[in-house]
């Protein structure tokens, strides 16, 4: 297949907001006891009860704000219960993930030092469905505030003395359903009472992020826009890809036949339509696109992994996860008018994560290599990518063979990334490249590919699915050229010589 393209270098189109590399890490399974959290004492080398590989791994594709407690989980958790003493923490039992006890040894300090260690700022959602204002306000004067106050006493009894920058503040998650199952008008209400008592303190400046709707739920939108807009900074999005239709049987992680591949893409392809008719119904209250849309929980949830408890949504992650990810990045690209924050559902252990662990060791997943690859386009200058897309069929059901996005970063370079989503052929591009001098500038690239639609990494073959180096590109007159492998994420490099 061939397939031509423009890109216009001089035709910016706003920045790639860095945010929308972010990530969610929920008290679930072995996402944050495990997969973050191993405490002091662990054999496992930690700084502060917290893995040293994964900080590093999580360091190496800079990620710039990390999601905590939940999820479901944020809606039970009383943040009390997560400070003081480990010893003398509350214990419980997660109710809502794998009935396993929660020891709250991770917790707000926890939780702080460990954006701290990785340079990332802190998204803290907190608990409308069964707390309380006061519980919601005391929270965030614990956090932030200076001064004389009781929170800030006691965050300095438990060690410290100096107030946290705490940028975003959800108020609430998913309250339509696990969060206390309510209809958008009451949601609204609270959401504008809670709010209320999120306070600025001294120079912190909290975003306030309004629990938004779940896929298409335009009515959600709707109503949460017109009665609370105006009290919000954002308001979020969920959607998950699954593979089938049914919640009880999701699809397979691996072991999937080549029908699967193209229905959870062409399913995963369906964000670009919820961006766009949930940001018509924002336009339609905040013309001025001053609120966020933030993409709070997106990625691939799978039946779990054969012998898991069903409650820890472990699953393996192969090349197609790889092209889930660059798909939505591409997407969240586009959007970046209102698309200001995503966070990939979850950092590790959980649904598309992006490390895997077992005891000590540690595993990349092709999804962690998209973010490595795409992180060249944190905070660049969009630009704009006009390509054929191709068509890739499979039986009756159609999607494109190619989709891309662009950026020039501060450097002045220029980054095209591309994901051939088709399984079983190559794709040669041919880009024309207006408004740059071709001849005093070159190609290189880096590409990640599947040699089957469920090749994946493991624990005995951790290099399975891992990026190489792009050969297959040049520059000929004034046209970019790259013939993509099938199923592969690339990313190319245009640089001056
Ligand atoms: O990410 C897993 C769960 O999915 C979250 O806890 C919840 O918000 C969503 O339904």
């Amino acid at each position: 297949m061939s397939l031509q393209g423009i890109l216009n270098t001089d035709l910016g189109k706003g920045t790639i907001h860095r945010h929308i590399y972010g990530h969610f890490s929920e008290h679930l399974g072995r996402c944050i006891y495990e997969g973050i959290w191993v405490g002091e004492d662990s054999p496992i080398p930690n700084t502060k009860g917290i893995r040293n590989d994964v900080v590093k791994a999580l360091k190496q594709i800079q990620i710039p704000v990390l999601r905590w407690p939940g999820g479901c989980f944020a809606d039970e958790y009383h943040w009390k219960d997560g400070i003081g003493p480990k010893e003398e923490r509350k214990r419980m039992v997660n109710t809502h993930w794998g009935g396993v006890v929660e020891n709250n040894h991770f917790g707000t300090h926890e939780f702080m030092e460990l954006c701290k260690q990785l340079g990332c700022e802190p998204y803290i959602n907190g608990n409308v469905g069964s707390g309380t204002v006061q519980e919601m306000s005391e929270w965030v004067e614990y956090l932030t505030f200076d001064g004389v106050s009781p929170m800030a006493e006691l965050r300095a009894a438990n060690g410290q003395e100096a107030p946290w920058r705490v940028t975003y503040f959800g108020v609430g998650n998913e309250n339509w359903g696990c969060g206390g199952n309510m209809r958008p008008e009451y949601y609204a209400d609270l959401y504008r009472r809670y709010q209320t008592y999120v306070r600025n303190y001294g120079d912190n400046k909290i975003h306030r992020i309004a629990c938004g709707p779940n896929v298409d739920d335009y009515h959600w939108m709707e109503v949460v826009m017109r009665e609370a807009g105006r009290f919000m900074d954002s308001i979020t999005l969920h959607y998950y890809t699954l593979p089938n239709d049914s919640w009880a049987d999701k699809g397979e992680a691996t072991g999937f036949d080549e029908k699967a591949w193209h229905t959870t893409l062409k399913k995963t392809l369906r964000m670009d339509e919820l961006i766009t008719r949930h940001s018509a119904i924002m336009d339609q209250y905040d013309p001025e696109g001053r609120v966020g849309l933030i993409v709070d929980e997106w990625g691939t949830w799978y039946n779990v992994e054969p012998g898991t408890n069903p409650g820890f949504l472990y699953q393996q992650n192969s090349i197609r996860d790889a092209l889930v990810a660059g798909l939505n990045f591409n997407i969240f690209h586009k959007h970046n008018r209102r698309v200001r924050m995503a966070n990939i559902a979850q950092t590790v252990n959980v649904l598309q994560a992006v490390i895997l662990t077992e005891g000590e060791k540690m595993i990349l997943t092709p999804t962690y290599h998209v973010f490595d690859m795409y992180k060249v386009h944190q905070d660049a200058e969009l630009l704009e990518l006009a390509m054929d897309a191709g068509s890739y069929k499979l039986d009756d059901s159609e999607i494109p063979a190619v989709t891309g996005t662009a950026s020039r970063d501060a450097e002045g370079c220029i980054h095209i990334s591309l994901c051939n989503l088709q399984h079983h052929a190559e794709a040669d591009v041919a880009i024309n490249l207006r408004g740059l001098a071709a001849a005093q500038w070159q190609v290189e690239g880096i590409t990640l590919a599947g040699d089957r639609v469920d090749a994946h990494n493991t624990f005995d073959q951790p290099n399975n699915v891992a990026p190489k180096t792009f050969e297959a590109c040049s520059l000929e007159g004034g046209k970019l050229h790259a013939t993509l492998p099938a199923m592969s994420v690339t990313t190319l490099k245009l640089a001056p010589k």
